[in-house]
């Protein structure tokens, strides 16, 4: 499913509150490469911990950690 996200909230936050969820068994830390989202529309950086859990191919698919996404623009993602 896709979700639009508004600019300087947490990803893992905002679907949370949209009343969905993705596995966070890290607690949110970066640490189990888990929470990931692919962004679909928009600009979302790449995180230090991104560049750690995720292969240089899933970041090119536009593939993040939600719990380190904070993005600075409104972007859409696929849960
Ligand atoms: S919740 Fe573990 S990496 Fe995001």
């Amino acid at each position: 499913m896709e979700l639009i996200c508004p600019p300087n909230v947490q990803v893992s936050t905002y679907i949370r509150s949209r009343g969905y969820s993705v596995p966070t068994p890290c607690g949110g830390r970066g640490n189990c490469g888990k929470c990931t989202v692919k962004v679909i529309e928009g600009n979302l950086k790449i995180s230090t911990m991104d560049k750690i859990q995720l292969t240089e191919e899933e970041l090119e698919q536009g593939i993040r950690l939600a719990c380190q996404a904070m993005p600075g623009e409104t972007v859409k993602i696929e849960l």
